[in-house]
C-alpha cells in the first residue's frame, strides 16, 4: 500500500515543527523535521572547522549526515541555525539531501503507515505527491515573538530586535536562493498563524488531514 505522506511547508518559526508532531503522533505517522538535516550538515561544517558557505566542505558535510544525531540539543542554537541556511542554499547539499527525504517519505519506518515531513520544499520539491500539503504563514514580527519566547523558554538570552533582524535575513536567503526556494505548491492549502495558537491550528490542520484522507479524526 502507497503510504500517506503530509507535506508541512513554511518560514522558520510559523508553528510547522509543533504542528508536524502533533500531526504525526495523532495520525500514527512517522515525522521528520528536514530543517535537522540542513543543520546537522551545517553542524558538521562548524566542527570541521570549514566555511558553510564552502560548496565542497558543505556537501560532504551532507553527504555524512547522520540520522542518529538528529535530536542533539546543540542543532537548536542560533548560530547552527544561521550556517543552516547558508548551507541549505547550496545546489548540491539538497541534492545530498534529497534521496534521504524521498526514502523517508516512502518508506517510513515500521508500523508507520505514513509519514509527515516538515520543511521549506516538501510539498514543491521533496514529495510534489504528498496526499496533503499545508502551507503555513505568520508576520515575521508574531513569528520573531515566538522565536525569542522559545529561547527564553530553554535559558538562552534572547533580544527582540536582534531575533527580529535574523529572522527577516533567514527568510530572504530560505525564499530568494536560485534551488527549491520556499514556496507554497499550487495545492498547498495556507494556514495563517498569526491569530493562532497550537491548538487551534492543529485543530484545522487535523481536520483538513481527517476530510480529504477519510481518516478518523
Ligand atoms: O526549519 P529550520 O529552521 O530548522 O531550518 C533550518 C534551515 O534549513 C532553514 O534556513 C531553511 C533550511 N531548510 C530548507 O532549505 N529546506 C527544508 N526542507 C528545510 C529546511
Amino acid at each position: 500500500m502507497k503510504p500517506l505522506i503530509i507535506a508541512i511547508d513554511g518560514p522558520a518559526a510559523s508553528g510547522k515543527g509543533t504542528l508536524a508532531r502533533r500531526i504525526a503522533e495523532h495520525f500514527g505517522l512517522a515525522h521528520l523535521d528536514t530543517g535537522k538535516l540542513y543543520r546537522v550538515t551545517a553542524l558538521g561544517v562548524i566542527e570541521a572547522g570549514a566555511d558553510p558557505a564552502d560548496p565542497a566542505a558543505a556537501e560532504k558535510a551532507a553527504r555524512n549526515v547522520d540520522f542518529a544525531r538528529l535530536g542533539e540539543a546543540r542543532l537548536l542554537a542560533e548560530d547552527v541555525a544561521r550556517a543552516a541556511s547558508v548551507v541549505a542554499a547550496i545546489p548540491a547539499v539538497r541534492a545530498a539531501l534529497l534521496e534521504a527525504q524521498r526514502h523517508f517519505a516512502h518508506h517510513p519506518p515500521a508500523p508507520a503507515k505514513g509519514a509527515v515531513l516538515d520543511g521549506r520544499d516538501i510539498g514543491t520539491v521533496v514529495c510534489p505527491d504528498a496526499n496533503v500539503k499545508l502551507f503555513l504563514v505568520a508576520s515575521v514580527e508574531s513569528r520573531a515573538e515566538r522565536r525569542v519566547r522559545e529561547l527564553r523558554e530553554r535559558g538562552a538570552a534572547a533580544i527582540y530586535d536582534a531575533v527580529l533582524q535574523d529572522m527577516r535575513e533567514r527568510d530572504a536567503r530560505d525564499s530568494e536562493r536560485q534551488v527549491a526556494p520556499l514556496a507554497a505548491a499550487p495545492d498547498a492549502v495556507r494556514i495563517d498563524t498569526t491569530q493562532l495558537d497550537a491548538d487551534q491550528v492543529f485543530e484545522q490542520a487535523s481536520d483538513l488531514i481527517a476530510r480529504h484522507c477519510g481518516l478518523r479524526r
